[in-house]
């Protein structure tokens, strides 16, 4: 008999019905907090440490065991998720990776419909958010998003300098000191050296210090040191800060510098009418990152980068390789990428847009953000908690288990709690001290939610007393 390798054959069906029930559990569950957070058993140990499989298995018992897998990890999907900036896994755009993964379309060239859906896509981004958008792509995520702003601001500063690196040229980039790693890391990978970063100090409410962000560009001018890029972040990952992008904008425009705006996590607040004016000046910025994996709901991958003149990128990543020739005039989409092969991460948004609408997304935004107020006032009022002096600007609240407890204390207690599973929440050092960081980026979570962190974690706290751990 023919042999055709890697077909499902009269599988297919049987397989597609067993990942859509999986999957359709999987929903339904995702609407509630887990009990408890799941052992691996050692069976399935074992089986995460066989070797390869030489020989076919049924595709059935290989869906159920992934199930299992997915059942027994981190559950970033469900409502008291608070860790990190966590994820929803928007049930649309699930189905649009599905549909994008069986197309498997490469947006490295011009893929037609698909490359159009794109640039829609990004369209609607920079409209939702307020961003005069130009050009621009999606993106593996924020840290692909503000490596290819830092590029594109490394060739405007110093143009050729992809071709001829920047040899003695002293550079430097400005950003505030609680600026995301991923800047950090872009400007080591384009050799600047992160030792050109100068690191604004912050305010007491974490923003930049735009005086201080003039003061050094002043420095810096003068001794010969040229300036390649500011980078605001609208939306800290550690308090969500907004640093004040119109007033960093007139600093931009006195020295000519390119401004980034890192909005991985916060810039989607912007598309709320009550929340614009903290995003002042977005539409001065030349490049912004946005994340829609993170508060616009959709699955990972989906970052975005969107620049205000396309001939930037084209002016940083185009080229004719003969495999990859140009047609006429057109370029391809690697003329303006960072990445070559791209899946289209786009559709998981552009279904969502379509399905949901704008208005529902702002809904969704703005649940979070009073989720993190009523977690802040709850806190604030309870006397077992601590608050910092401050309000959450967007939808990170953080707090701390008694009043004088040490930091191991509280390090202790975010452990029990991951361990505990009701609420699954991380733990951040901010301003020298060990905090419950909890951060709402979820359309499945409520304000019951959120506030249901205090009494889990009074009551996980208790246990530790019980058992003799010491507060102090
Ligand atoms: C402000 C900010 N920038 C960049 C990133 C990096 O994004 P990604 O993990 O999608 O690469 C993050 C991630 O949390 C972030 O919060």
């Amino acid at each position: 008999m023919e042999n055709k390798p890697l077909r499902l054959g009269g599988k297919r069906d049987a397989a597609l019905k067993r990942a859509t029930e999986i999957v359709a559990a999987a929903w339904d569950e995702f609407y509630l907090p887990r009990e408890h957070e799941p052992l691996m058993e050692p069976a399935l140990a074992a089986t995460l440490h066989e070797g390869l499989p030489e020989k076919p298995s049924d595709p059935i018992d290989s869906l159920n065991l992934a199930a299992e897998v997915l059942d027994t990890s981190l559950a970033h999907s469900r409502p008291r998720f608070m860790a990190w900036i966590g994820s929803s896994g928007l049930e649309i755009g699930a189905l649009g990776d599905l549909l994008a993964h069986s197309y498997d379309i490469n947006l490295a060239i011009d893929s037609r419909a698909a490359s159009e859906l794109e640039r829609q896509t990004i369209r609607w981004l920079g409209e939702f958010v307020g961003y005069p958008v130009a050009g621009g792509a999606f993106t593996s995520g924020g840290t692909v998003s503000n490596i290819t702003a830092l590029a594109a601001a490394r060739e405007r500063a110093l143009p050729g300098s992809r071709k001829h690196g920047i040899a003695n040229v002293r550079v430097a980039i400005y950003c505030s000191a609680e600026v995301h790693y991923s800047v950090r890391r872009g400007v080591e990978l384009l050799g600047l050296g992160s030792d050109c970063i100068r690191a604004i100090p912050i305010d007491a409410n974490h923003k930049m210090q735009v005086a201080l962000l003039a003061e050094n560009l002043e420095r810096d001018v003068r001794e010969g040191i040229t300036p390649i890029a500011v980078i605001a972040t609208s939306g800290t990952t550690l308090t969500g800060a907004l640093d004040p992008i119109d007033e960093i904008a007139d600093i931009c425009q006195q020295y000519g510098v390119w401004l980034h705006v890192d909005g991985a996590y916060g810039l989607p607040a912007a598309g709320l009418p009550e929340k614009a004016g903290d995003f002042r000046g977005i539409a001065r910025a030349d490049s912004v990152s946005v994340d829609a994996h993170k508060w616009l709901f959709v699955p990972k991958a989906c970052g975005a980068i969107m620049v205000k003149d396309r001939s930037t990128l084209m002016a940083t990543f185009s080229h004719n390789e003969s495999y990859m020739l140009h047609e006429g005039q057109s370029g391809n989409a690697v003329d303006e990428t960072l990445e070559y092969s791209r899946p289209l991460r786009a559709l998981k948004l552009w279904l969502a847009f379509k399905t949901h609408g704008a208005e529902e997304f702002r809904q969704a935004i703005a649940a979070n953000l009073s989720q993190a107020q009523a977690l802040y006032d709850a806190a604030r009022e309870d006397p077992r908690f601590e608050v910092l002096p401050f309000r959450p600007e967007l939808s990170v609240s953080p707090v701390r288990y008694g009043k004088n407890s040490s930091d191991e204390f509280q390090s202790l207690l975010v452990q029990k709690l991951q361990e505990d599973g009701r609420v699954f929440v991380s733990a951040a050092e901010i301003e020298g001290r060990i905090w419950m960081r909890p951060c709402f980026t979820n359309f499945r979570t409520t304000e019951a939610d959120a506030l249901s962190l205090l009494e889990i974690a009074a009551d996980v706290a208790k246990s530790l007393d019980d058992t003799g751990s010491n507060h102090s």
